[in-house]
């Protein structure tokens, strides 16, 4: 998994997955003796594809973790990439059925563990799949958990979600998760590179956000990014640019409730508005 189900709420289908395996917490054992050939086949091939382009198109940091997986051939074990994982910043990946709902699913990412789904697209379904599964979760959202300061804004997002919970403000902090944890854009070196882990994990949406001239890049603004809506079925419209993972962390450190009460009711952007007028 790696989206709160709100970014997914919008679909009518209960999510795909096996629940009756799901612990209290939504967490299970990777079933890793049931994934078939043909489940380490789809994997390999989605990697091998993906990492091909991701050079000039993926942020440094991104390239330089993705090793940290192992073996691109299979599936990994989960625990195998725990070892690395929780030795480079006390992150651990953990086995989920599927979506998972927003608290649980805030809960893990407060106390550093990131659900990961364990099965794998069927090979039709190797373009495209409307929720996530291991490899979007895996490859696209973990080579970043072995960043520190990302690693910590992804731990304070679990944070604050638990509080906008209580602040029945989830809507406006989701979007913050879609614009930067799934979707956002980095400027490295002067040049524009993806670390979100929807664009990563995606082989059409890597170029496109990075090289068209199509979407909007706007930098990233609290208010701005809250009050935009996204669209989960087509390439983003907008993209939102930080300057650094610094950056990111340093722009989300204070209390939102104050901003929370002052979005609330303010008029929401279109996915495809214009930088200023919704
Ligand atoms: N600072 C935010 C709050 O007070 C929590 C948060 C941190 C949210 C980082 C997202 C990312 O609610
Ligand atoms: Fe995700």
């Amino acid at each position: 998994m790696g989206q709160p189900p709100v970014v997914y709420g919008q679909s009518e289908r209960p999510p795909r997955g096996d629940y009756s395996r799901a612990h209290a917490d939504y967490t299970c054992a990777q079933n890793w003796e049931a994934y078939t050939e043909a489940d380490h086949e789809t994997y390999h091939r989605l990697y091998q594809r993906q990492v091909a382009q991701l050079p000039g198109l993926a942020s440094e940091a991104f390239i330089a973790a993705l090793p940290s997986l192992g073996a691109r051939e299979r599936i990994p074990r989960f625990d195998d990439v725990n070892e690395g994982l929780y030795r480079a910043t006390g992150w651990e990946i953990v086995a989920v059925p599927g979506l998972i709902p927003e608290v649980p699913f805030f809960q893990l990412l407060a106390d550093r563990k990131f659900p990961v789904t364990d099965w794998i697209r069927k090979p039709e379904e190797f373009e495209y799949i409307v929720e996530p599964d291991v490899f979007h979760d895996l490859f696209g959202h973990v080579p970043l958990l072995f960043n520190p300061v990302f690693a910590d804004y992804v731990q304070r997002y679990g944070e604050g979600g638990l509080k906008a919970a209580r602040l029945g403000a989830c809507e406006m902090l989701s979007r913050l998760y879609w614009y930067t944890i799934e979707f956002g854009l980095i400027r490295e070196g002067g040049n524009l590179r993806a670390y979100g882990a929807g664009i990563l994990s995606s082989a059409g949406e890597l170029p496109y956000s990075v090289t068209s001239p199509e979407p909007r890049r706007l930098p990233l603004d609290l208010a701005r990014t809250m009050r935009t809506r996204y669209k989960i079925d087509t390439y983003q419209q907008t993209y939102f640019v930080i300057d650094s993972f610094q950056q990111l962390f340093d722009l989300t450190e204070g209390d939102f409730t104050p901003l929370y009460e002052e979005l609330r009711g303010q008029p929401e952007f279109a996915a495809d508005a214009p930088a200023n007028a919704p």
